[in-house]
């Protein structure tokens, strides 16, 4: 940590000893705060004064790959030298207009933005939120209000969120969902997960039997369907890619009984994965896009673009952060950045280069059963072995303490035995070399 900065904490705290041991910070941080995902075990204290690009560092000075990009929301990596010009340039600049009350130019121009880069040829309407949760709360509350319907169709596993409405159409770990009362309707259909395909076929010559399974779902359950939400790429699920034969199906089962289809794209979104929103994959319009995460250039922020009217009148869904115009500026600049340095296509071709070398580690490791990804969305699944392909979360847990302890390379479990890779879209041909070198440092320690 810089002096500077330790100064400042001191002048913002004076009462507050002000240490630079890990082990303090941790124990403190234990006291202090509420249990939410924190794994104290693994992860050392980030140091928050310094980082650049994909590169993070602790207490101590220790440097780290990072392949979370603070799961998946700073694109750009930390400290972009453009997204600092663009900040001073705003510096001085109001930042606190609650933008759903007054209208300022900032938002209404990203939501023209969105607008242009979002699929399909109907009328739509942006909302803006603080958090991916809230952008899936926002479909779900416009399908109910617009539609006067009640029940949704969700996925096993799906993950769309913690709070209220949202974690209602979350089906990720039971921990999140005990005790917390259902607060919608919802049908579930198995997510098309072929590695572990629950019909026992295999992904290049199945007749999507989890498809055909969830329309007789629908028959024997209700049709009274207010819209189906959908993650093209599960993400908390385990990074599990959709086929993309699957989307453009689920598309069209959409149509045929008539409901909205809502891609949630929280963590797929601007650009991860090659195309602005992950669905673009299948070539498919969804009714409804759901984004949060990268949107914000790191601040909270998200947004709902959905067919106009989103509500039937004023005061239906508000908040009181959304559409802030500092926050609207920096994510037009994200947007800008983006497009103008080609980092959807340098997404594709270091999330292919990213793929083929964990596939090359997976050919010669006995714990790797699979590999998959589009664009820089990928991970590795841990089993006991190749032959039955049972799920070790011992294996990813070791694994991913091993990358984090002893390569500095900063990884990220994700659903019951993945380890998800989701580097900065401004990633290198390098930095992805280092990465893959690291990691396979790590899988050989502890297989
Ligand atoms: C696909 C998806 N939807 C929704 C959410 C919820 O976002 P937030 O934590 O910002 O509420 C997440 C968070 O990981 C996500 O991955």
């Amino acid at each position: 940590m810089k002096r500077d900065a330790e100064e400042l904490l001191k002048e913002l705290f004076p009462d507050a000893v002000i240490s630079r041991s890990n082990k303090d910070w941790i124990t403190r941080s234990e006291q202090a705060i509420a249990k939410t995902t924190q794994s104290r075990d693994i992860y050392p204290v980030v140091d928050h004064t310094q980082g650049e690009g994909p590169w993070i560092y602790d207490l101590k000075g220790n440097q780290y790959l990072d392949m979370t990009s603070g799961v998946a929301v700073r694109a750009l990596g930390f400290q972009n030298p453009a997204v600092h010009e663009f900040e001073k340039r705003i510096h001085g600049y109001l930042r606190e207009v609650p933008g759903q009350d007054f209208d300022i130019i900032p938002q209404t121009l990203l939501a023209e933005r969105l607008l242009q880069i979002t699929p399909g040829d109907y009328e739509r309407e942006v909302f803006f939120t603080t958090s991916g949760g809230r952008a899936v709360e926002a479909a779900l509350k416009s399908l109910m209000d617009t539609k006067h319907l009640f029940r949704f169709i969700a996925f096993r596993p799906a993950f769309h969120g913690r709070t209220g409405y949202s974690l209602a159409v979350t089906a990720s770990k039971a921990i999140q969902k005990n005790y917390f009362p259902q607060g919608l309707d919802v049908i579930r259909g198995p997510y098309p997960y072929c590695f572990r395909c629950p019909f026992g076929q295999r992904e290049d010559e199945c007749d999507l039997e989890c498809l055909h399974y969830l329309r007789d779902t629908i028959q024997y359950e209700a049709t009274d369907i207010a819209g189906i939400i959908f993650e093209p790429i599960a993400g908390e699920g385990g990074i599990v890619p959709a086929p993309l034969r699957y989307i453009r199906e689920l598309r069209a089962l959409a149509n045929e009984i008539e409901t909205s289809l809502i891609s949630d794209e929280v963590q797929a979104g601007i650009g991860r994965t090659g195309h602005w929103w992950s669905i673009q994959h299948a070539d498919v319009a969804p009714d409804y896009i759901c984004t949060a995460k990268s949107l914000g250039g790191g601040f909270p922020f998200g947004a709902c673009i959905g067919p106009k009217p989103m509500f039937t009148d004023y005061g239906r869904h508000s908040e009181t952060f959304g559409g802030e115009p500092y926050v609207a500026l920096l994510s037009l600049a994200v947007l800008r950045i983006i497009e103008r340095d080609n980092l959807i296509e340098n997404a594709r071709n270091r999330g292919e280069q990213l793929l083929a070398g964990l596939k090359d580690i997976q050919a010669s490791s006995p714990i790797i059963g699979d590999v998959r990804g589009r664009g820089l969305m990928c991970a590795v699944e841990l089993v006991t072995d190749k032959t039955t392909n049972q799920p070790s979360s011992d294996f990813r847990d070791r694994l991913v303490a091993n990358c984090v302890k002893k390569q500095n390379l900063w990884v990220l479990g994700s659903g019951r035995n993945a380890i998800r890779f989701l580097p900065p879209l401004t990633i290198s041909t390098e930095q992805i070399d280092i990465a893959l070198e690291r990691f396979e440092k790590a899988v050989k320690a502890v297989q």
